[in-house]
């Protein structure tokens, strides 16, 4: 993985078709996904659950590109052994998920993997600048994590342009999470985003056995935030 600010498109896989998984991941990446973005919810620091390292496994000889882990779990020291051997090549956990996230950041990066840190859209930046040499990428969520198809908070979007300038040159990824749509990514395209996660929006209108609605939806998804980029 080579570091660089264009705008990446990451369609999360919690709006695909859960039984074709192999299939949707191959689909969106021909239809131009730069990234696949894997949600990992247990039901405990998230109300909903989802799937673990074994599906992320299997998933993962469908991906070429990057596979971006996604942990809403606690506790996650504990399971960060196992993404990491399902092949994950950026590892994302919570700041809220427990006491240790300076400890979990670096066991991320031990196991030779990109360090994410996310943050809810409650939480503030400024643990974030006692970090920002521990992480590759950090998530910027913009709506509670949990669900997909939620309404985008715009409160972040100040918190990302605030995140950007804190970041000043380090190669450091900030990624947008939650209802990221034509209309919202453009906000957060202009505020120093550079990966934008979107669900719902990359999988409507479109199926395993009709992807080209995924290529559209990337592509109008992209070109709203490339206008404004910074
Ligand atoms: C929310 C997940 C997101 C979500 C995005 O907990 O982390 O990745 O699936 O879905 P949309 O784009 O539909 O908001
Ligand atoms: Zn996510």
């Amino acid at each position: 993985m080579t570091f660089d600010r264009r705008i990446k498109i990451a369609p999360s896989i919690l709006s695909a078709d859960f039984a074709n998984f192999g299939a949707e991941c191959r689909a969106i990446e021909a239809e131009g996904a730069d990234w696949v973005h894997v949600d990992v919810m247990d039901g405990h620091f998230v109300p909903n659950i989802t799937f673990g390292p074994a599906t992320c496994a299997a998933i993962r000889p469908h991906i070429k590109g990057v596979m971006d882990v996604h942990l809403m779990i606690a506790p996650v020291d504990s399971y960060l052994e196992a993404f990491a051997k399902a092949g994950a090549d950026v590892i994302t956990a919570h700041l809220e998920a427990g006491p240790h996230i300076h400890r979990t950041l670096q066991a991320i990066r031990g196991l030779g993997k990109k360090a994410g840190l996310a943050l809810n859209p409650g939480t503030g930046l400024d643990a974030v600048a006692h970090l920002l040499d521990m992480v590759d990428l950090v998530c910027v969520m913009t709506v509670n994590p949990g669900f997909g198809g939620q309404k985008f908070i715009e409160s972040q979007v100040a918190k990302t342009r605030a995140l950007r300038a804190m970041i000043g040159d380090r190669p450091i990824h900030i990624e947008i999470d939650g209802g990221v749509t034509v209309e919202t990514a453009p906000l957060v395209a202009a505020a120093g985003a550079d990966v934008l996660v979107a669900g719902s929006a990359v999988f409507k209108g479109g199926s395993v056995s009709n992807p080209a609605p995924y290529g559209a939806n990337i592509r109008a998804i992209r070109a709203a935030a490339e206008a404004v980029a910074v």
